[in-house]
């Protein structure tokens, strides 16, 4: 059985940021590589900022916040992974630029050392195929906030094996979160049943059945959902929710998956959600308010 102690997260970005966080949390080890210094400077920041408010609210001293932050190592350069037991990737959701992480990762680190991806929607056998350690490669997929939410997706393809699949599992568990068991078919669980749902989210703003704000309000009042379908794009990011649905539309070639014209205008026009300040909302004031988009 694979002891994990140090581990390795590629990718400091929403995601990486958050599984960084978790992780030292859980009092591993990090190492953190992201390709920039002004990336890892913004990464840094909003771990410390996270941590900060966990302070000023009694739920960290400063001396475990001072640990836990000691634990992080930070890194432009890929070489710095090598002595990780575990390799988290959390880049774009980009396959050639994944694949050749992951090539360069394969030569680069012992052959014990495992691979996950936080992939959402790439097929972990297509990661894992190029790769010569396919039986200890696994997916592991994260939700956002990461530091909030519970659910880890861990992801076995046809070749991970009984071992690497059950180390990432119980390694998943021990950072207090909820492993669920998926099998590597695109959008696992989750996705599969929320990006339709996202989708037709935006289809309805685009047929014009409600304002955006009466759409969300819907859904969060009348299901209970903590957010609605288009605050929920703005906050996963449109750019995201867009290379999503057309990576599921491509491996399933079902129309619930095909990306309304909507979400791909608004993604050419630069609104990427929350991220960039604005997406269905504006979130350039102190509360956001529905973008005026011609509707
Ligand atoms: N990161 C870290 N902490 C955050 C946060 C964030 N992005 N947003 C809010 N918080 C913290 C706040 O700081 C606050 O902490 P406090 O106790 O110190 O004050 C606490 O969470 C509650 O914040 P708020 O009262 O402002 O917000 P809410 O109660 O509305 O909760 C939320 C915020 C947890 C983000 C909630 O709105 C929610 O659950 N939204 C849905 C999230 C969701 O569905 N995520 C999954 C997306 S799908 C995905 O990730 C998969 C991908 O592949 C697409």
């Amino acid at each position: 059985m694979t002891s994990v102690k140090t581990v390795g997260v590629i990718g400091a970005g929403i995601m990486g940021s958050g599984i960084a966080q978790v992780v030292a949390q859980a009092g591993y080890a990090v190492v953190v590589r992201e390709a920039e210094q002004r990336f890892v400077d913004k990464a840094r920041q909003a771990i410390d900022g996270r941590l900060q408010r966990a302070v000023e609210k009694g739920r960290m001293t400063v001396e475990e916040k001072v640990t836990l932050l000691d634990r992080i190592m930070w890194t432009i350069t890929l070489e710095e992974l090598r002595g990780a037991d575990l390799i988290i990737e959390a880049i774009s959701e980009d396959l050639p630029l994944k694949q050749d992480l992951f090539r360069t990762l394969d030569r680069l680190c012992p052959p014990s050392t495992i691979f996950v991806s936080n992939t959402s929607s790439i097929s972990i056998m297509a990661l894992a195929s190029v790769t010569g350690r396919a039986d200890r490669f696994a997916g592991l997929h994260f939700f956002n906030p990461v530091p909030l939410m519970k659910l880890v997706e861990v992801v076995r393809s046809i070749r991970t094996s009984a071992e690497t699949f059950r180390t990432v599992s119980d390694f998943a568990t021990s950072l207090g979160k909820e492993p669920v068991a998926a099998k590597d078919h695109c959008g696992f669980i989750v996705n599969r049943l929320l990006v339709p749902y996202l989708l037709d989210g935006i289809r309805a703003l685009e047929a014009g059945v409600a304002s955006a704000a009466d759409i969300d309000k819907a859904m969060r009042l009348g299901c209970n959902h903590p957010m609605g379908p288009l605050e929920l794009a703005d906050f996963v990011g449109l750019d995201t929710t867009y290379a999503i649905a057309n990576i599921m539309f491509e491996e399933y070639r079902e129309a619930r998956y095909a990306p309304p014209p909507l979400l791909k205008t608004m993604v050419i026009a630069g609104y990427h959600g929350r991220k960039s300040g604005r997406g269905f909302y504006d979130y350039s004031g102190s509360t956001p308010h529905a973008t005026d988009l011609g509707l």
